[in-house]
């Protein structure tokens, strides 16, 4: 292993931070010894309607797997960001909207954004929207997604967002797992000046039976001034509705364990599944884990550049920051438009303090050498913060060297959407960073590394990452399917919650996450299920059977490296590669998109008939000097015609 480099914490940061290495230790063990005193404390800082007087319930047992928090207790989300915040803050920035295009810009104070929220909640409800319903929202990066998210906090509706780069096929299974009655969207999108037609893909996926029978309404906010397919009976302009809305919106006070959110994500089987999140302790562990982590202060702008369609965007660009009373980014462009010195352009022009940004992002710029921010001033920054995916060592250096100019202390976050907040991290005034390691646990957050057989191991070592023990962020279950949300999380190692990630403890005690142990991959930090892309693959004619990997890519982290072997009468030509590959776009996205596809006559299965993934995996690397045992192969002489014809990585 390569000599690890450590960077102290500076005093200079720590003098001012939230959180110290004192406090953190202090803090650290009071939450996990009494967790009861601890959130009891924490919980204080949302504002309920009725207090709590239960803080923490849970139980991890596969037979019962129940986990509230604040259960007595009621209050809504929406309040919390937003009207407890008024008489304080109303003049003050909520949102600084920044355009695709760098001349559109806007800047909605915490009174405006409260009567926007307002009115489209009024909206809401005009559609027929009550309590508990779904609302499935498929918008860019404007403001009127954070304004649907809160407006649907409001009444207590549940949100279900789907990142706007998902297919039409991939949002009608996700409106109607979720049973949702009503669709939010923009006509077009515009990402680096181009516009793409969302609407357009709900259309499409409305003509799918069970997507049709669940969703009435389609509100839809006209981002590009451009014709637009219209139903007259099912359509809804989003700025006459809004326009007709009344500004008074009471809110729903709703219990702790109300749901706030459904998130779909992908795991290692089956198809994507819907996280259920609820609104006490989940607001209560973004709100907390905002502040700690980005040290954020009263003041400060805050720039996350994730998109609200992952649950990155949900914590720390919407209900985090602004249940803190902050000023938060919201980005509709790309890094590379109109050049790839962007960022920092927008860093400057706002005087950004924070930036919370992913590795693929990172390397991206990288390639493009040191001066790729151009002229910008980034004297602004105080702290940056990486998430999604592993950052390598180099990357975090050019982070900290190019972006940081050494002086911003780095916060590598690990964390999931099912774990609703940030994780394991280094605290900026407290735990010395050290590149690559996403370091030591946040508060109430209990770690620890089991081998296969689920045996804790101890000290130095590497192992399947576990939890012990709840935290108030945790996700609840999964839409509709509790069963699943156990087997999938509570039943390999019995007593802790599975992370699925693998994870390398050092003699400080700093966990270094190595990547998935399940068959799911991470592309420029986009989780997804190789079942997911292989299922899609089979659906097509050609396609007898496909087999689905990851391998390392110098931008994405991993690329997708895709093993299909042909019906009888179809020919492997460059075509029907083309053709495969649009197949997999239009069928979930195209972040979905095979980097490599080799057409294989025969895969490697065991006598029972299984494909033996591993070895997939390894010549998708290139590392099949080490292919392990291949006697258990029906059929040996697959591997070596699998290795003649691999595709080159470069
Ligand atoms: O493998 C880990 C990786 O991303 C997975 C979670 O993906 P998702 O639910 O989409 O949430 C992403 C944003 C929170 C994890 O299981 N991952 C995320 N952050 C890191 C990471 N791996 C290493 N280091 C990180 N900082």
């Amino acid at each position: 292993m390569s000599e690890e480099k450590i960077y102290a914490v500076d005093p200079a940061f720590a003098a001012n931070a939230h959180i110290d290495a004192e406090k953190y230790a202090a803090m650290y063990e009071q939450s996990v010894n009494e967790p009861e005193a601890f959130w009891g404390e924490q919980g204080k800082r949302l504002d309920w309607f009725k207090p709590y007087t239960k803080v923490k319930n849970t139980t991890f047992d596969p037979h019962n797997v129940s986990i509230k928090w604040f259960e007595d207790g009621t209050l809504n989300a929406s309040y919390n960001c937003l009207d407890r915040h008024l008489e304080t803050r109303g003049d003050q920035v909520a949102i600084i909207w920044e355009g695709d295009d760098p001349s559109e810009d806007q800047k909605i104070t915490y009174r405006d954004l409260h009567e926007r929220v307002c009115r489209f909640a009024n909206v809401l409800k005009a559609q027929g929207v009550e309590k508990g319903d779904v609302v499935t929202l498929y918008l860019p990066m404007i403001p009127e997604a954070a304004v649907a998210m809160l407006a649907c906090a409001r009444i207590g509706a549940v949100h279900s967002i789907v990142f706007g780069g998902f297919s039409p096929e991939a949002l009608a299974a996700r409106i109607e797992g979720a049973n949702s009655k009503l669709v939010v969207t923009s006509n077009y999108s515009l990402r680096g000046g181009k516009a793409v037609p969302l609407k357009a893909n709900v259309d499409k996926a409305l003509t799918h039976a069970g997507a049709k029978k669940s969703c009435e309404k389609v509100i839809v906010v006209k981002r590009v001034d451009k014709e637009t397919e219209w139903d007259d009976a099912r359509d809804v302009w989003y700025d006459e509705a809004v326009a007709a809305a009344s500004t008074d919106c009471p809110v729903e006070e709703m219990e702790a364990e109300a749901p706030l959110f459904i998130l779909y994500t992908s795991g290692s089987t089956g198809a994507p599944k819907g996280l259920k999140h609820t609104t006490g302790g989940y607001m209560v562990y973004a709100s907390m884990s905002h502040e700690y982590v980005f040290d954020y202060h009263d003041g400060d702008i805050y720039w996350c550049t994730a998109d609200v369609g992952w649950v990155t965007g949900h914590s720390y660009i919407v209900y985090g920051p602004l249940a803190n009373g902050a000023t938060t980014l919201m980005f509709e462009g790309v890094p590379s438009y109109p050049d790839n010195s962007r960022f920092g352009r927008v860093i400057e022009k706002h005087k950004v303090n924070q930036f919370y940004t992913a590795p693929t992002a990172i390397r991206a710029l990288m390639q493009q050498g040191e001066d790729v921010l151009g002229d910008s001033d980034l004297s602004t920054l105080k702290l940056l913060g990486s998430v999604g995916e592993p950052i390598n060592p180099e990357a975090w250096e050019w982070y900290n060297r190019v972006i940081g100019k050494g002086k911003c202390p780095i916060v590598d976050t690990w964390w999931q959407t099912e774990t609703g907040g940030i994780m394991i991290v280094p605290l900026p005034g407290a735990t010395a960073a050290k590149p690559g390691s996403a370091s030591m646990p946040f508060f109430g957050v209990q770690p620890a590394l089991v081998d296969n057989e689920g045996n804790e191991i101890e000290g130095a070592a590497e192992g399947n990452l576990v939890i012990k023990d709840s935290w108030p962020g945790q996700s609840r279950s999964i839409w509709g399917d509790h069963e699943r949300f156990t087997n999938t999380y509570f039943s390999s190692f019995k007593g802790y919650y599975t992370t699925g990630d693998g994870a390398r403890r050092d003699a400080d005690g700093y966990y270094w996450i190595t990547g998935r142990v399940d068959d799911v991959i991470n592309v420029s930090g986009h989780r997804m299920g190789t079942a997911e892309v292989e299922s899609a693959l089979v659906a097509h004619e050609a396609v007898a059977e496909a087999a689905v990997v990851g391998y390392p890519h110098d931008l994405k982290g991993q690329g997708i490296y895709v093993y299909v072997t042909l019906q009888a009468g179809f020919e492997p030509t460059d075509e029907l590669m083309k053709e495969l590959r649009n197949w997999v776009r239009s069928e979930i996205g195209p972040i979905a998109s095979p980097d490599l596809i080799q057409f294989a006559p025969g895969m490697p299965k065991t006598r029972s008939g299984k494909i033996m993934r591993r070895i997939l995996r390894k010549i998708a690397e290139d590392d099949f000097g080490a292919l392990g045992d291949t006697s258990t192969l029906a059929d040996p002489s697959v591997v070596d015609e699998l290795i003649e014809h691999r595709m080159n990585r470069k």
